[in-house]
């Protein structure tokens, strides 16, 4: 038997598909990444803008002819987007063929729907809501030997205004710090060297837990953990960001100085309407500690244009932040209406060429900015967790990794240099990644 698992959207998918997996595995079907010979196909899905959904609603029209062939083939949907309101009515309405929609913080419960499923041949859905952590010790299926990531809270409390994740990941809730660091010590035993602790605000961890905890507290205690290298967390959220966070970090050895902190917009009435709660001298005044703290530091960010109401002058102040703050990176997203969030029916919908515009302009920005910063490392020797083979078999072969600053680096060396931290001197700087050769 074989299970066919596609990941839409961010890293707590990709994590939570990792259990799914394990689940999978657990429950007999081997992985595969072929969907004509699948017995079950499931998609984690994203809802955070709606060209992620219509992906999903394109690949279920696709499996149509493929359900009809194979009757017994169970077709689900999981993740933020069967959280949705509706969403089992908009199935049954667009995708008659789907047997199996599962909610967010049900994923314990798969081997039983597909039980149910494979005894009764109906429709099986649960959507309920916990409000509590998932149990501990799922099954898992990691997908490298080296890097992992590592759930500290789930759901988000924030509500900015444009955002679906609240309503779709639920509250808050933070994860025990002993089970966080227990999973740590294990998975540091198994020869991972780099972790990424996840949620959508990493800042507020352990506010919920009774007696509560910090996160400056558990990055302390992740950088003693023996074995591992590289301690990385997303996602920071810059209110939340406190210089106690980063006067911790400055006492580790292993807390990677890369500091992304998603900023949205430069305007401060922007940010005001999107309930960000900081404006754009507290982001800079944010960013220039954390340089004079560590000047190596790399800092990289978000930024969504087109926002309702953002006019010419909002946005200006936008593309002027770029200049200022230096990037290396950023994610630029294009403002996309959340069916459920305040900012869907604000007034001044800005229309979608407009948005287009900003858009590229914005991006156009960023890759100078992005290109400036990496030629600064042109000749420079970084240190990379080699974790692919991206060229070539034998030896010579080309390597890509991370530094510890989060860029991407391809790189010619040799096969026994995966999982290693390899010296890299850069060569050639691109604007999305870093071309060099291993040093040795
Ligand atoms: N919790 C994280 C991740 C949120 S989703 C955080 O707060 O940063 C990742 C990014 O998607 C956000 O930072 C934002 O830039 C973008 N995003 C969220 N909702 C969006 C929407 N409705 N339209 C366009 N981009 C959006
Ligand atoms: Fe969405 Fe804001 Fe929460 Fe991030 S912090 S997940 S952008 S509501
Ligand atoms: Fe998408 Fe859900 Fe993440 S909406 S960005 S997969 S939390």
């Amino acid at each position: 038997m074989y299970a066919y698992v596609e990941t839409f959207g961010c890293q707590a998918n990709v994590r939570d598909s990792e259990n799914i997996m394990g689940m999978l595995a657990e429950m007999g079907y081997q992985i595969t990444s072929d969907q004509s010979v699948a017995d079950i196909i499931l998609f984690n899905t994203c809802c955070i803008r709606e060209k992620a959904e219509q992906k999903v609603f394109s690949r279920l029209g696709a499996l149509r002819a493929l359900k009809q062939r194979k009757p017994d083939l169970i077709i689900g949907i999981c993740g933020c987007m069967a959280q949705q309101e509706g969403m089992a009515a908009l199935l049954r309405r667009k995708a008659g063929h789907v047997d199996l929609l599962m909610g967010t913080q049900r994923l314990s419960r798969l081997p039983e729907l597909i039980a149910q499923i494979r005894l009764s041949g109906t429709f099986q859905t649960d959507t309920s809501e916990t409000g509590a952590p998932p149990e501990e010790n799922l099954p898992s299926l990691r997908r490298s030997p080296y890097k992992a990531l590592v759930n500290i809270t789930y759901g988000c409390d924030n509500y900015c205004t444009y955002c679906v994740v609240p309503y779709v990941r639920g509250r808050e809730r933070s994860r025990n710090m002993d089970a966080v660091l227990e999973e740590l010590r294990a998975l540091s035993r198994t020869g991972i060297r780099e972790v990424t602790l996840l949620g959508q605000n990493v800042n507020t961890y352990g506010r919920d837990l009774d007696p509560s905890s910090s996160f400056h507290a558990l990055i302390q205690a992740a950088d003693r953990i023996p074995g591992l290298r590289r301690v990385r967390y997303l996602t920071s959220h810059p209110r939340d960001f406190s210089r106690q966070i980063i006067d911790a970090i400055k006492e580790t050895q292993h807390v990677c100085r890369h500091f992304h902190l998603p900023v949205q917009s430069g305007s401060d009435r922007v940010l005001e309407m999107m309930n960000r709660g900081y404006t754009r001298d507290y982001y800079l005044a944010l960013v220039e500690y954390i340089r004079r703290v560590f000047p190596q530091a790399t800092v990289t960010t978000d930024f969504i244009v087109g926002f309702p109401g953002e006019t010419d002058e909002d946005f200006r102040d936008t593309l002027s932040l770029v200049k200022e703050v230096g990037f290396s990176s950023a994610f630029t997203f294009m403002y996309s209406p959340r069916k459920g969030t305040p900012a869907a029916s604000m007034e001044n919908q800005i229309p979608l060429a407009a948005r287009k515009e900003r858009l590229a302009l914005l991006m156009r920005a960023q890759e100078e900015a992005s290109l400036a910063h990496h030629t600064r490392l042109k000749d420079r020797v970084v240190e990379v967790l080699a974790d692919e083979i991206s060229g070539g078999d034998g030896a010579p072969c080309m390597l890509s990794g991370k530094t510890e600053g989060n860029h991407s680096v391809v790189f010619s060396g040799e096969p026994s240099m995966l999982g290693e931290f390899v010296p890299v001197r850069i060569t050639e700087p691109q604007t999305w990644i870093l071309k060099g050769e291993a040093v040795c």
